[in-house]
């Protein structure tokens, strides 16, 4: 899978976190002449281990630190001179963003206006062959209907702290382009999963919980519906998109892979009580109806055929594959799930749950 193209100097940031550490995997191994640097502040959601299988390349280099500190992200711009940086850095949470708006604003709206400078005082005499991407979400279109795809074109309606926040970084990286011509791409994602996810989000957490015969939390009544694609296929779109995208572009990425929170809930209970040989039905009497989330979205569903006409892009994981391996690794790294769900962790579920 390595790939001989001219020697780059790239930054990644977020790289610690769930579908960084999958990007920063990717591009380490298929681009051993790719000189890439990993930003990451290493919040709760940011895993060194996460890393473990890069962290001795010669082509990769961590860096501790916040992407809102001015003055180390100017220092290493001057020190790296990145001709490329792909932006994933963010608090990702739709329920954090709700107990805790401003952290959002901060990370995801000012620490993106941050790189944004120094990638600019970097490279406005001359922004050929450089490139700025900005890793964004389908959250920022808004809810969908029972019907319909969100498009490339598709009107910006974000609902939660977190998809306003991801809305506003976009819209500062196309006003960058359109005011002093910087070259980026952004990219709007469907709901990942896979190895490394942080059980916060409804998969790993629901596999942690199944795992200790815990309540299962659906929110409301289950019938809200996401597009899931395996981390993998992200990261193979964003290896495309940050080579082969075209400037001032948008890419939606998806699963093709719509499910009702509650069907996928189920299926994800009987593939577990299978593997743990558990009776049939066991886990899925876990399932506990909830308090709703506050202003949540009904249903997401990605267009991904600009990205398939143009790049050529499409999932290559069934959801069963994509699944069954998720669960795979989940059993097979307890020590990574009892690691980050130690400590801070407890408080959190105990604020959000009990
Ligand atoms: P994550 O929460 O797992 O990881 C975020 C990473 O960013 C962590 O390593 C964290 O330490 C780091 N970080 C947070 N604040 C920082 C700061 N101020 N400075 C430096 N580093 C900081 O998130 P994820 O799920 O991997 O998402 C990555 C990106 O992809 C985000 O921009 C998110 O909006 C976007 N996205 C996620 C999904 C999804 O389903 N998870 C889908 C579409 C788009
Ligand atoms: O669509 C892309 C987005 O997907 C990303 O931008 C976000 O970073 C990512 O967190 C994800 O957002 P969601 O809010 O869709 O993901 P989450 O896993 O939190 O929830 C998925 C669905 O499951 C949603 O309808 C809420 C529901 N849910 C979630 C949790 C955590 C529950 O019913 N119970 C829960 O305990």
């Amino acid at each position: 899978m390595q790939n001989q193209r001219p020697n780059k100097t790239i930054l990644i940031t977020g790289g610690a976190g769930f579908i960084g550490s999958h990007v920063v995997d990717f591009f380490v191994n298929k681009y051993p002449n790719y000189t890439i640097v990993n930003l990451d502040a290493l919040t709760y959601a940011g895993n060194l281990e996460n890393l473990k299988a890069v962290e001795n390349k010669d082509n990769y280099t961590f860096i501790k630190g916040d992407i809102t500190d001015e003055k180390l992200v100017n220092e290493i711009f001057s020190k790296y001179n990145f001709e490329g940086v792909i932006h994933l850095a963010a608090e990702s949470h739709v329920d954090r963003s709700i107990n805790d708006p401003l952290a959002f604003v901060k990370t995801n709206i000012l620490g993106t206006m941050v790189l944004l400078q120094a990638f600019k005082a970097l490279w406005q005499d001359n922004w050929e062959g450089k490139r700025f991407y900005h890793i964004s979400t389908d959250e920022v279109y808004g809810s969908l209907g029972e019907t319909g795809l969100f498009t490339e074109t598709t009107p910006y309606n974000p609902n939660s702290p977190y998809s306003a926040s991801k809305a506003s970084s976009d819209h500062f990286v196309r006003a960058y382009g359109e005011t002093y011509g910087l070259p980026y791409v952004i990219s709007n994602c469907s709901n990942n999963y896979g190895p490394f996810h942080f059980p916060e989000k409804l998969i790993p957490l629901f596999i942690n919980n199944i795992i200790e015969k815990r309540p299962l939390p659906v929110y409301g009544d289950g019938n809200y519906t996401r597009d899931w694609l395996y981390v993998i296929d992200h990261a193979r779109a964003i290896d495309l998109v940050f080579h082969e995208g075209k400037n001032a572009e948008t890419y939606n990425i998806g699963g093709f892979n719509e499910w009702k929170n509650i069907d996928l809930v189920k299926v994800l209970c009987d593939k577990m009580d299978e593997k743990l040989n558990r009776k049939k039905g066991e886990s899925q009497e876990l399932i506990t109806y909830v308090k709703d989330r506050p202003g949540h979205d009904l249903r997401y569903a990605i267009d991904a055929s600009k990205i398939n006409k143009e790049l050529g892009w499409k999932p290559s994981v069934t959801f069963e594959e994509g699944l069954s391996e998720t669960i795979d690794w989940y059993l097979n790294n307890e020590e990574w799930l009892s690691n980050v769900t130690s400590g801070a962790y407890k408080k959190y579920y105990k604020e959000q749950y009990l």
